[in-house]
């Protein structure tokens, strides 16, 4: 069987719920999923994956601070070619930006190949809530992944 990986960051708990969601939808297809801050990745383990989706909060129009670091660390390993997806939580406004605009770029860099264009489930307020069915939308994007 595939096995995937969502990784996270959050500050106030609604990435977490979003990744959350998304790993809920791959499950229901199938695939064996686990779900990790990226506080407690193991860096070396990643090559066991065949899949990573990455997501975090939208800090000063991009990533977060632990987001940063983790993708600084992500530099120093072998994914090249694997299947991979970025997300992120922002508001929705013209200005907001987007980190998981700046995730997918990275992720490209390293030569992975995304499924799909970077998602965002939209906030209503900085520490949240969601807005109203996002965390359904993004369980259905986890079960129509191509993993
Ligand atoms: C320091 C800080 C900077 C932020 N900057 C932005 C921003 O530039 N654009 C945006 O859309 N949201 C911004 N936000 C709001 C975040 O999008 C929101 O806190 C986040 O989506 C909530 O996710 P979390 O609960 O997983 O932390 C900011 C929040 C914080 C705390």
């Amino acid at each position: 069987m595939k096995r995937a990986i969502v990784i996270y960051d959050t500050k106030f708990g609604n990435t977490e719920k979003i990744a959350r969601a998304l790993a809920r939808g791959m499950e229901k297809q199938g695939t064996k999923v686990d779900c990790v801050n990226t506080d407690e990745v193991d860096i070396d383990k990643l090559v066991e994956y065949d899949f990573l989706a990455i997501g975090g909060p939208t800090h000063a129009f991009g990533v977060s601070q632990p987001m940063k670091a983790f993708l600084e660390k992500l530099k120093g390993v072998d994914i090249k070619g694997k299947k991979a997806f970025a997300f992120d939580t922002k508001y929705k406004a013209w200005w907001a930006g987007s980190a998981g605009k700046r995730i997918e770029k990275t992720l490209k860099r390293l030569g992975m190949s995304l499924v799909k264009p970077h998602s965002s489930a939209i906030v209503t307020g900085s520490e949240g809530p969601l807005k109203d069915g996002m965390e359904e939308m993004f369980e259905q994007i986890g079960g129509e992944m191509q993993n």
